[in-house]
């Protein structure tokens, strides 16, 4: 199945380009609190899903310095490492101390992937369970709409933990399942949960991203082999990206330049 990133969504995305990571940070961490603002105007509330990596890590670390109502923000992840939470790879770790251990959020809105359980899979059920609980869905149909969804993409583009020719690209009922990078089981959204999304944001920087990027935006490539294209939900998809990544994007892409 070949989808381009905005052949089925009902509006194209935004690429906006910055002269470098610090400028993609610091534009993408005024969209993400006006965001987040707009949300709890709007709901009450604001349903984030983070990603992990590490380009993210700074604009957390912004975000820990903003006056927000925390108590009215609730944090999730988009994937996580099936490692324990004080383990070095995991992303819940990295978003604690780069933010959320600095802000009054309680911790009751903070909904750490479970890893200490005695499989991925035991993990992944969990987790659904957990948003259907904290959405009140009814059902596998009530796909939960998050209000942000942050995505990273890596450099053979894969986001998320859906990475190239892998089972989790293919699960389209369930929201949550594993991931598998190299071997090593990751707990995912799938695309599905991720397409539900209000506002989803690509943070995308590096030269060494060109190359998936000329895939992810080309008329036509191979979303297994290329599964950030899997992403085009029926919310806003907006990509920030440095220029030395922007290198790899067809000249046809539109795009605002800052
Ligand atoms: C993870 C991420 C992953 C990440 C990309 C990009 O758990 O590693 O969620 O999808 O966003 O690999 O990572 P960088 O930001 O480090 O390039």
């Amino acid at each position: 199945m070949t989808v381009a990133p905005n052949s089925s969504q009902k509006t194209a995305p935004q690429v906006h380009v910055f002269a470098d990571k610090a400028a993609l940070v610091a534009a993408a961490a005024v969209q993400v609190i006006e965001l987040i603002r707009d949300a709890i105007a709007t709901r009450e509330r604001c349903t984030l899903a983070l990603s992990g990596g590490s380009t993210p890590k700074p604009l957390y670390q912004a975000i820990a310095q903003a006056d927000l109502p925390w108590d009215k923000i609730y944090v999730y992840w988009g994937d996580e490492r099936y490692v324990p939470a004080t383990h070095a790879d995991s992303n819940a770790k990295m978003a604690s101390e780069a933010w959320l251990n600095h802000v009054d959020i309680p911790p009751e809105n903070i909904f750490v992937v479970p890893t200490d359980t005695d499989s991925p899979e035991t993990t992944a059920e969990r987790y659904q369970q957990s948003l259907a609980d904290s959405f009140q869905a009814a059902s596998e149909s009530e796909i939960p709409q998050f209000d942000i969804i942050l995505l990273g993409m890596g450099d053979d583009g894969h986001t998320a933990s859906l990475f190239p020719h892998t089972l989790a690209l293919n699960e389209f009922d369930r929201w949550v399942t594993v991931g598998n990078k190299d071997g090593q089981p990751r707990i995912t959204f799938t695309s599905p949960l991720i397409n539900q999304g209000r506002y989803v944001l690509f943070l995308v920087a590096g030269a060494n991203k060109q190359t998936a990027l000329s895939q992810v935006f080309a008329p036509a490539a191979d979303s297994a082999t290329y599964p950030a294209r899997l992403i085009a939900p029926a919310g806003k998809l907006t990509w920030l990206m440095d220029a030395d990544a922007s290198q790899g994007l067809p000249t046809t892409v539109e795009r605002t330049v800052h």
